[in-house]
């Protein structure tokens, strides 16, 4: 098992796995609306899957522009329950095909906020690419339109995410299980 500043991580996809998904993934967005294709990437967990996604829609024949927002959720576990915009789009989204990529759907609230947000704005068609779907913690009513995986209810690093800071750069997407 990878042992990674001293703790034992288990891995959960491998980075093969995550390529060969990434890839399908970017077949089926191509066969979707992309004309003007915008992509935003929801920082800062999605940071590698999207720059990975992004370069699969390039083999895949895409040519998208590439905007990043960082949204944050606050009052995790109380009763008000919110998400709001730590950096902005810079672009107008009007009339634009948007696609919106994250790492984990998980209540639904970052990307079900997003979705709402660039409606308002005026966007024609947003849809949502993410690497995990932890359907079984989902409390809004919102499903991602590309799917990586179905992710088992564990807390996981790796490939973009993090705990506490840390594991971000790891290739693959893994469960910390103890001190190695
Ligand atoms: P939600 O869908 O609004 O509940 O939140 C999803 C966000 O929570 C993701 O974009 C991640 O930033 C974060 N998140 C949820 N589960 C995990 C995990 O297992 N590891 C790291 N971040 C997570
Ligand atoms: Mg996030």
């Amino acid at each position: 098992m990878p042992v990674v500043r001293g703790k034992n991580i288990d891995p959960l996809f491998t980075a093969e796995q995550i390529a060969e998904r990434n890839d399908a993934m970017a077949k089926q967005i191509a066969e979707g609306p992309t004309k003007d294709l915008l992509v935003i990437a929801v920082l800062k967990g999605s940071f590698i899957f999207a720059a990975d996604l992004i370069r699969a829609l390039h083999n895949n024949g895409l040519a998208p522009e590439v905007e990043f927002i960082t949204l944050s959720s606050y009052g995790t576990g109380t009763v008000s329950q919110g998400v709001r915009i730590v950096k902005d789009i810079d672009s107008d989204v009007k009339d634009r095909d948007v696609l919106l990529i994250d790492d984990i759907l998980e209540s639904g609230r970052t990307l079900l906020f997003a979705k709402e947000l660039l409606f308002e704005r005026g966007a024609r068609n947003v849809t949502i690419a993410v690497l995990l779907d932890k359907s079984v913690k989902r409390k809004e009513k919102l499903e991602a339109d590309y799917v990586g995986f179905e992710c088992p209810d564990y807390f996981v690093v790796g490939y973009g995410m993090d705990v506490a800071y840390a594991f971000r750069e790891l290739p693959f997407v893994g469960v910390v299980t103890g001190d190695a």
